[in-house]
Parts: C-alpha cells; structure tokens; sequence
C-alpha cells in the first residue's frame, strides 16, 4: 500500500482521483489518498498563506511558516518517505520517475501556487519535480497527474493480465500498434500477423514495430534503447524499409552475429591424388 499526502490550498481540486481505477485502487485498500490544507497551519488572524516578494515585484508568495508546520505535523512515517516539491524548475517527471516511487510506503506532494514559494520551502524537500517545461498556475494538476501514473503500477491496480511493462516508456520505447474488433474496419484491415495466433511471431512484430515508432517519432529515446541481439534482425529489416536507420547502426553494431569459421575440412579422398 502506498499513502499519498497531498498538502495543498484545493483539495476540492483532486475529485477526479476518485474515478475509475484510481477509485478503485482506494476501495481496495492498495492506496491512501489524504489531502492537508496547509492554510490550516496558518498562523496570522486572518489565515493567510502568501505575501509579497522582498525586494519587489509581481505576484504573490507562499510563506514558509504553514508548510513548514504542516509537513512537521504529519505523523511519523511508516515506512519509507518522500516529500516533493511541485515546481517548473524541478527535474522533468518521467516514466522511471513513476516506478521509483511506485516502491516507495509514502509520497508527501507540496503544491505551491500563486507566484511561487518562499525560497526556504525547498529545503523541506526530498526532490523537485516538474511536470513539463511549462508553466501551470499551481501545483495540483501535477500532483494528479503524478499520483496516477504511480498508481497504475501499484502490484493488483490494473486488471489481472494487465501488464504496465508494454506500455510505452516502460522500456524506453514507445509501444507497438494495437488493435481490436473489427479485423477489417470499412476496409481498413488489422495485420494478418495478428490474427494469425503465432504468438512468437506476433511478439516479433510486436518489438519491430515498438522499434520503428520510437525511431519516427521519439529519435531521442531510440538513441537509448538498450538493444538486445535478437534486435539485431529486427533493425537490418528496418534499415531497408527505412534509409535513414543506416545512420544508427553504431548503436547495435555490437550485436552483429560474428562470421562462421569456416571449418577445415579435409581434402576429398579423390583430390588428394
Ligand atoms: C505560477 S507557478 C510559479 C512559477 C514560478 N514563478 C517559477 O517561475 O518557477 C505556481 C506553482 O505551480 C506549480 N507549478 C507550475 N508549473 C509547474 C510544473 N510545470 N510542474 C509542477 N508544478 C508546477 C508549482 O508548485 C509552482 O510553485
């Protein structure tokens, strides 16, 4: 089970965690979402959580004192513990991200807002983390945003027989096409190979295909994908469907099958005289 504790100005904001799988995953006790409004800790007459910028400037900031006393308030951990900051300024959330923290006991998400946050909140901090490099108005879509990709790796979140590990990102590649009923929609036809029950060579195309998209579309992560030798076909298939392959062979000349030794056969009895 993993808690997440949201400390934020708008917990009314989060309802959409309590839908579909991630509502499930609740009822079924393999998540606890809790939310802490920080402006509880607040601790002038009238509640406020932010004030102006020293040394001047737009916007408001959040101050330090009621985060600082919400995360010292919250219970002791039971396990292990995260706290992370929301900011555009944090490292880019990605997939390896999601599944470090899917093996954590606790994550504590600090969502700032307004202008921004005092300066001293970021050493409350275990790390910072962006959801993408632009600019939201607070912290609270991020902090859903994150909470579910962690959730669907929870083991028994997804349906049995429902693997997070062929999603894409999940290896560095970007998943294969995929396909359901109809086989041939107004003419439009689902692969012969998939339905032709040939599990190896369905996984075949499967990886093939995983290879060509992520190569199209994400050139950045195909230049990461730890190739492995059964690959090796897969990418000189590739090579010529696609020219611009060639560029990449370095990445997997490594896997190139080495040439057969010719073995040293004995001259034929009759060439012998
Ligand atoms: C308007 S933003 C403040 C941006 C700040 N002035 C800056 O330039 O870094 C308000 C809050 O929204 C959250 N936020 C905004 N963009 C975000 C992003 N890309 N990822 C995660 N949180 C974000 C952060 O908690 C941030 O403190």
């Amino acid at each position: 089970m993993i808690q997440f504790t949201v400390l934020t100005l708008f917990p009314e904001m989060f309802t959409p965690l309590n839908e579909s799988i991630l509502k499930r995953a609740q009822e079924a006790g393999l998540v606890k979402i809790q939310f802490v409004n920080f402006r509880d800790y607040a601790i002038s007459k009238h509640k406020n959580v932010d004030d102006v910028p020293y040394g001047g400037g737009a916007g408001m900031l959040l101050k330090p004192e009621p985060i600082f006393a919400a995360i010292r308030d919250l219970p002791q951990p039971c396990g292990r513990r995260r706290i992370i900051l929301m900011s555009p300024q944090g490292d880019v959330f990605r997939q390896e991200k999601a599944k470090e923290w899917s093996e954590q006991e606790e994550l504590v998400f600090i969502c700032g807002h307004y202008e921004g946050f005092d300066e001293r909140i970021r050493e409350l901090a275990d790390e910072e983390v962006s959801l993408g490099d632009y600019v939201l108005t607070g912290g609270e879509l991020a902090a859903m945003v994150m909470i579910d990709a962690v959730v669907r790796l929870i083991h028994g979140v997804l349906g049995e027989g429902t693997s997070a590990e062929e999603d894409s990102h999940s290896n560095s590649l970007l998943e294969y096409p995929q396909y359901t009923r109809p086989a041939d929609f107004e003419g439009r036809q689902v692969p012969g190979i998939l339905l032709s029950g040939h599990h190896a060579l369905i996984k075949r195309w499967r990886r093939k295909e995983s290879l060509r998209r992520t190569f199209l579309r994400r050139p950045d992560l195909f230049k990461a994908i730890p190739f492995g030798v059964d690959d090796y076909p897969l990418l000189e298939e590739l090579i010529l469907e696609h020219e611009e392959f060639a560029a990449y062979q370095a990445l997997w000349k490594h896997l190139r099958p080495l040439p057969k030794r010719r073995r040293k056969t004995s001259p034929h009895p009759q060439e012998k005289q």
